[in-house]
């Protein structure tokens, strides 16, 4: 089964009541796993969780560490584009080659990676002053 089928899977699990948007996400971890991740929404809508960070979150408590390859599937006219915060969660476990396929139902798809979904990400090199207690 390729990666967007398993993101495909993944989304009929979806809570989404309050959009009507489900969302399915699928990594492959460099340590060799399939991890999924679906939108679970809330009525606090704030409070909802995107299948990127289901999948990401699945992967850290399976005891992965690294993404390898990502897939996100919506039904949408064109292959969705994650939020910014899942690119910048994206960012934090994946390098900047690793390749993410965007797709929709309808069997569109488009090939990127992190580093083009998040150009300049923040990451941890620029705390160097942190423990230092600098302002
Ligand atoms: N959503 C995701 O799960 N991933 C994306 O890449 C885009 C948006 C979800 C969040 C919310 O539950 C619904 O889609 C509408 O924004």
């Amino acid at each position: 089964m390729s990666l967007i089928q398993d993101a495909a899977r993944v989304r009929e699990n979806a809570h989404a009541p309050y959009s009507g948007f489900k969302v399915g996400a699928a990594i492959r971890s460099v340590e060799g796993h399939v991890h999924l991740g679906c939108n679970v929404e809330n009525v606090a809508y704030p409070e909802g969780t995107c299948a990127e960070a289901g999948a990401i979150a699945a992967m850290i408590a399976a005891g992965d560490r690294r993404i390898a390859e990502v897939a996100v599937i919506a039904d949408c006219p064109a292959p969705v584009p994650p939020c910014g915060g899942c690119r910048q969660k994206l960012a934090e476990f994946a390098d900047a080659d690793v390749v993410v396929t965007l797709a929709t139902m309808a069997g569109a798809t488009l090939t990127t990676t992190v580093g083009a979904l998040l150009p300049g990400a923040f990451d941890a090199g620029f705390m160097v002053n942190a423990a230092k207690g600098a302002s």
